[in-house]
């Protein structure tokens, strides 16, 4: 089993990686070979991992780094929403030119790979209804959710014509994340969790009233492992499907805290309104309807205790 990923050295490119080269096996078959691809070093010393130092977008790349053409293709590499809205060039270079480069580059390849995309629920756009369907119209309201439905557009058309053998996955907010805040504004999601636990203060920009859906990065690798694995004749042609999350607003993520961490921790979060914060996030969807997701198999976080958890296990004290 040959795999390559794109965007391997990103937060979920490692925490991928990491998973496959512990699981040792993909589809029923040990894997030989992962290509971890990224602009910047994979942190990660395996003999089955080779790192390549390299943009997608680059001229003849992604024809170079498909001899041979791989089992399986993990799309992660992207630019995320805050900097492809500020940067639209680059959002359209990696988001949509690259991904157009990598799936053009197996059109004229030997093979038809498993191709897993990770898109993002940003491709749907207010006004939504409660919940949002799989099939609900894609009307993104940012660059970031446009770049990410025209690249589903493009997998869901090259599979229909048989290039390659696409899933993609569309994922709600991640959280925790780890490492060190970033200036996304959904970044309080995960920093209200994560600082507290190390005893720091976090700040709350926006009401605890708000709910929004999330998924842990352990759910999310095994979103991405799952629809590696997935049988096609059970996907049909709708390539593109909606991840479950656990909706929660942030009262009941800061309540979550308390019980699983104790009250001090809790304590630690200032409440600090900020009107821009605000109304960025009262534009997004709170609740996904993602029973065709859950038919397939894709196992969600049971409850926001165990995203902490989670975080705590993988980020905070890894065994
Ligand atoms: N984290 C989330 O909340 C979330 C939610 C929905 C979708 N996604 C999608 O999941 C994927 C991974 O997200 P993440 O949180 O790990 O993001 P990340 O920013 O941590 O990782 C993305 C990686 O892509 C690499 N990259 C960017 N341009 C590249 C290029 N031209 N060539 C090669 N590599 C390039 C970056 O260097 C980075 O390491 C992205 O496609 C993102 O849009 C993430």
């Amino acid at each position: 089993m040959h795999v390559l990923i794109t965007g391997a050295a990103g937060m979920l490119g490692r925490k991928l990686t990491r998973r496959l080269v512990d699981v040792g096996t993909l589809r029923g078959s040990p894997i030989d070979r992962i290509d971890l691809i990224d602009i910047v070093e994979t942190p990660i010393e395996n003999s089955t991992c080779f790192t390549h130092v390299t943009d997608i977008c680059g001229p003849g790349v992604a024809t170079e780094l498909l001899r041979p053409v791989p089992d399986v293709i993990f799309h992660l590499a992207g630019v995320v929403s805050g900097e492809a809205e500020a940067d639209f060039d680059k959002g359209m270079a990696v988001n949509v030119d690259g991904t157009r480069a990598l799936f053009d580059a197996l059109r004229f390849a030997e093979g038809s790979p498993r191709v897993v995309f990770t898109s993002s629920i940003a491709v749907f756009g207010a006004p939504f209804p409660d919940p949002i369907p799989d099939d609900f119209h894609l009307t993104p309201l940012t660059s970031y959710g446009m770049e990410k439905m025209v690249a589903e557009a493009l997998l869901a058309d090259y599979t229909r014509r048989g290039v390659f053998d696409g899933v993609g996955i569309r994922l709600p907010t991640i959280s925790v994340r780890p490492g060190t805040p970033n200036a996304a504004a959904s970044g309080f999601f995960s920093g209200i969790i994560r600082e507290p636990l190390v005893g720091a203060q976090a700040v709350l920009p926006v009401s605890r009233n708000v709910r929004h859906s999330h998924a842990s990065p352990r759910s999310a690798v095994g979103y991405m492992v799952h629809a590696a694995e997935l049988d096609s004749a059970a996907l049909g042609s709708r390539r593109n499907l909606t991840m479950p999350g656990v909706s929660v607003t942030v009262g009941e993520q800061i309540d979550a805290l308390a019980r699983v961490a104790g009250p001090d921790a809790a304590s630690l979060i200032v409440e600090a309104p900020d009107p821009v914060i605000a109304d960025i996030v009262g534009g997004w969807p709170e609740r996904f309807d993602t029973q065709r997701a859950l038919d397939l198999g894709f196992t969600p976080d049971e409850s926001y205790d165990a995203i902490i958890r989670a975080y705590l296990e993988d980020d905070v004290a890894p065994s």
